[in-house]
């Protein structure tokens, strides 16, 4: 993986106050570009966007991303008239738009960038678009942001779509993943920290010591910065979201604690991780499996700041339901799946051609490897390779199947490992079906283009005769040829 970042740090309030935008300016990076808002107005153009113009309630917001192949723009939802978006990242398409790329180049564009070497710039807190508004103390309620109920049998109103930002006081490296939050209050929320996670170990690291857990959620974020969020490599994860995007990061310090945000964020919802441990009911929530996670003893997320931009756009994430493919979740973990398995493929076999993570598994349980086999065995160490990297998420066991459904080696060249196409009926002219055959054995294709037939049952007749007069016999391959005399 490429080196941490190198932060440039621009020490708040050193600028002059029209120094703002210059300090922005200083540092080249175009704070609009990698805007989630940027992102969906690109939907827009390519089709992708489905439009609710005018007022819905939060009650509208599931059904109407519940299965659906769009992203879903709702431009005024709830009391306050803000504007959510769900579903951005719920295709393969629509990732890879965010990447610059085609869906079957996505893959290797991802492996690309995660070489990259990252950029970090810190920028003054006057210049963030993501502190535009500063909400603290009181003026911080989760209860007035855009939160939808996703599935019927939720424990509450879940924001879905957030990414969290946690400093490991080992390193001083920023871990970022992404966790849902279950409004309990107006400043408190059950965050899931269940599975094994960086995350959870330095929580659980924190609440050994006493300590509360500073954190920041952003909601509302380029794909290119989920991707990174659910990439799990040790490095300063911050530098991972600058290697994805392929561009410069400008970060911002929080306003309530020392952890640094992208400075183009949508939302921030800033406060800590009380140091009491699962100690809190959270779920039921409909999981990413398609069936409903029950409810468990977790950590709570206690808000001390909300910031954003003036014009936020809220994200919400799509996860269970009857159709993973076309959920957020699904075509994220897709994603990180295959790029964990071509990561452990480059070690244990010579010639990878292809992964694929079937979304409507929900990305992780059901791995496709397209290989060319140069040595018996490599199969076998394929399996074995991507067996050893998805996780067992803490179990001591687990059950795995894997299958070896590559050519026997040495047999890939007959015809029944070719893929059949449309005829051309390309190939040399000749007087006779005869003629065609006496220059050596020929496709019945090869027969038609010989000639120059847009039929071919003229072919067939010519055959007959061929054959009722001895003269006729097939090749292995099918090939049709004169029998010798
Ligand atoms: C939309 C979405 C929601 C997620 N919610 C949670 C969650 O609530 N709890 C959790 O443990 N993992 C959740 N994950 C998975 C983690 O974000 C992922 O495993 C990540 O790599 C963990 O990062 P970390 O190990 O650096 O902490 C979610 C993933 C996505 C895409």
């Amino acid at each position: 993986m490429a080196a941490i970042a190198a932060v440039v740090r621009y020490a708040v309030g050193e600028e002059e106050p029209k120094a703002v935008k210059t300090g922005a300016r200083e540092t080249g990076i175009d704070l609009q570009r990698f805007r989630l808002r940027r992102f969906v107005e690109e939907l827009r153009q390519t089709g992708e966007l489905e439009v609710r113009a005018g007022a819905a309630d939060l009650a509208d917001v599931a059904p109407a991303l519940e299965g659906n192949a769009r992203a879903v723009l709702f431009e005024r939802v709830g009391k306050e008239g803000a504007p959510l978006v769900g579903n951005a990242m719920g295709s393969r398409a629509r990732l890879a738009h965010a990447f610059g790329t085609a869906p079957d180049k996505l893959l290797a564009e991802v492996l690309r960038r995660l070489r990259v070497t990252p950029q970090v710039v810190e920028v003054p807190r006057e210049t963030a678009p993501a502190q535009e508004i500063v909400l603290t103390g009181d003026r911080a309620d989760l209860t007035a942001l855009p939160v939808n109920l996703q599935h019927g049998m939720d424990g509450g109103p879940y924001i879905s779509a957030s990414i969290d930002f946690v400093l490991d006081p080992s390193n001083g490296w920023t871990n970022v993943g992404v966790r849902r939050l279950m409004l309990r209050g107006r400043h408190e929320a059950g965050v899931d920290l269940n599975s094994p996670s960086d995350l959870r170990a330095l929580y659980e690291a924190a609440v050994r010591e006493g300590r509360r857990l500073p954190v920041a959620f952003v909601v509302g974020a380029h794909p290119a910065d989920y991707v990174a969020a659910v990439m799990r490599v040790p490095v300063d994860e911050l530098g991972l979201v600058a290697s994805l995007r392929d561009a410069p990061l400008a970060v911002v310090k929080c306003v309530s604690c020392d952890i640094r945000v992208p400075a183009d964020a949508e939302w921030v919802l800033e406060g800590v991780l009380d140091e009491r441990g699962h100690v809190e009911a959270e779920g039921p929530y409909g999981e990413f499996l398609g069936y409903y996670g029950g409810v468990k003893q977790n950590p709570v997320f206690h808000l001390t700041a909300v910031t954003r931009r003036r014009d936020a756009l809220f994200q919400t994430a799509t996860i269970g339901g009857r159709s993973l493919a076309r959920t957020d979740t699904a075509q994220l973990n897709a994603l990180r799946t295959e790029v964990m398995v071509w990561r452990a493929l480059e070690s244990a076999v010579r010639e990878t051609k292809a992964v694929y993570a079937t979304p409507a598994s929900g990305g992780m349980y059901n791995l496709r490897i397209a290989m060319r086999q140069r040595v018996p065995g490599e199969a076998r160490n394929a399996i074995a390779a991507a067996f050893g990297c998805p996780s067992l998420r803490g179990a001591k066991t687990g059950a795995k199947a894997g299958f070896d459904l590559t050519l026997p080696m040495g047999e890939a060249h007959g015809i029944e490992s070719m893929i059949p196409e449309p005829p051309r009926f390309e190939g040399k002219r000749f007087a006779s079906v005869e003629a065609a055959l006496a220059d050596g054995p020929k496709t019945f294709e090869a027969l038609m283009a010989a000639l120059a037939s847009r039929d071919g049952r003229e072919a067939v007749l010519a055959l007959e005769a061929l054959r009722d007069a001895g003269r006729l016999m097939r090749e292995k391959d099918g090939r049709y040829a004169l029998r010798p005399t």
